[in-house]
């Protein structure tokens, strides 16, 4: 559920119109609202009922600094993947001694800033780092805490570019290695072994992979702790969103009246399928969410360039593009588009809604029905709020967009718009061309 909804014919997160921030900003502009990121991490701390679960937010999915620190805020740890987003949790005033540090190709660097800063653990994906975390933290005078990640070979059932958790991903540890590379842990004297961890993948919309994923890792994870005294279990991220039916699932009656089999999976749901499998093992539980948190959190505000009707195809010219949000051109993933004023006495238009980039990949969706909207008209595309920003570039030469956040009546520009020097200002003409 989330809080973007119509008021009256003009589209609101929470008690804002989206109109008066999209001529305030400008477009493209991302908007997030507070209290859909707030209840979000209630929902699905509730839903492991008296399991009490550390949610180390994956901080990839939006690493906006505001962001950060509304969930530091409401006492989340952070998944990291590199130093800068190690950099931006502290920028941001989040606990590093809380958050986790994952991914395959750790630098030198990042390993030392990690230590320094006090990591709560590593999340080791291979046996070189496993050397390189113990040469660095014996450099460095300290036992580094590490947990290994175990690639259980379990099908998430989701979009091949972010399943994770099968046997040939470049992710993890194979289950039957695990208890070898725990005993290998355990020679090197600068690691503490913490706890063990995966990741199986992202946008899981069916609870069978997480149940069958957990309770091979909960196996392990009971003779680690019988072996080698793990503190904690950390099962990942995964959890999937509605992206197909986004405006109406912002409210519950929505939610109600799907029938039970094509319920999409709820926070409540996840929590009340894990807990039973993770209770019993007397170990701390994490969990790492990136998209459940912010995904339904955000939408990318966007003014109607052009309606451009060709034979037998229309194009909605709109100006964010794929380097505002990358996900539809990358893994052809589904955004609902909205006009932020709603006029049920317009046509319907179907038509390819698509950016002003010079790729034909730079599209939004194809032959989408909606409400026809003209030039100067505003959009909102939905469930934007994860691995929307956070993927952004500047092709095509074109700025970073801005983000706002809402919170309540108010709301403030958390993020500028980039301008064309700061686009520039570390490029350098060099000598011998001029
Ligand atoms: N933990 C680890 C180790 C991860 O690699 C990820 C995401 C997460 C947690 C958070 O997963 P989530 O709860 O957000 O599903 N850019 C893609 C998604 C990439 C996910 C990468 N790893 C997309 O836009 O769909």
């Amino acid at each position: 559920m989330h809080h973007f909804r119509y008021s009256g014919e003009t589209l609101h997160c929470e008690n804002v119109d989206l109109a008066a921030v999209a001529q305030l900003y400008g477009t493209p502009t991302y908007v997030y609202s507070t209290a859909t990121l707030v209840e979000n991490i209630d929902r699905l701390r509730r839903g492991f009922g008296n399991l009490d679960v550390q949610v180390c937010y994956a901080a990839k999915a939006n690493s906006s600094l505001a962001i950060l620190r509304q969930f530091a805020n409401l006492g989340a740890g952070f998944d990291l993947v590199s130093g800068g987003e190690l950099r931006r949790v502290l920028a941001a005033g989040g606990s590093i001694k809380r958050s986790v540090f994952a991914g395959v190709g750790k630098t030198e660097a990042e390993i030392r800033l990690a230590l320094e800063k006090g990591i709560y653990a590593f999340h080791v994906e291979s046996e070189p780092e496993l050397a390189r975390i113990n040469h660095i933290a014996g450099l460095v005078g300290q036992r580094a805490p590490i947990s290994i990640r175990i690639n259980p070979d379990v099908d998430a059932l989701t979009h091949a570019k972010v399943n994770t958790g099968k046997s040939d991903s470049k992710f993890g540890i194979p289950l039957k290695h695990a208890l070898l590379a725990y005993e290998a842990c355990a020679r090197f004297k600068n690691v503490r072994i913490r706890g063990v961890q995966m990741h199986i993948g992202s946008q899981l919309t069916e609870i069978g992979p997480f149940q069958e994923a957990a309770r091979k890792l909960a196996a392990l994870a009971a003779e680690l702790k019988a072996v080698h005294n793990i503190e904690y279990i950390s099962v990942g991220g995964g959890l999937g969103i509605v992206y197909k039916d986004a405006l109406a699932s912002g409210s519950p009656d929505w939610w109600a009246a799907q029938p039970a089999e094509r319920r999409p999976l709820t926070p409540e749901a996840y929590g009340e399928a894990l807990a039973p499998i993770l209770a019993p093992l007397g170990l701390e539980v994490m969990i790492e969410p990136g998209r459940f948190l912010t995904g339904n959190a955000g939408v990318l505000l966007s003014r109607v360039e052009y309606l451009k009707r060709g034979s037998g195809k229309n194009f909605l010219i709109i100006d964010a593009a794929m380097n505002d949000l990358v996900r539809p051109a990358m893994y052809d993933s589904y955004h609902e588009i909205v006009p932020l004023r709603r006029d049920t006495t317009r046509r319907a238009l179907v038509a390819d809604v698509v950016g002003p980039v010079c790729e034909s990949g730079d599209c939004f969706a194809h032959d989408r029905q909606m409400q026809e909207v003209g030039e100067g008209e505003h959009v909102a595309l939905m469930s934007a709020g994860a691995y929307g920003f956070s993927m952004a570039s500047r092709y095509n030469s074109r700025p970073l967009a801005a983000e706002v956040l809402v919170n309540g009546s108010g709301f403030e520009l958390i993020n500028a718009r980039e301008t064309f020097e700061q686009s520039i200002a570390g490029e350098r003409i060099p000598k011998f061309l001029q």
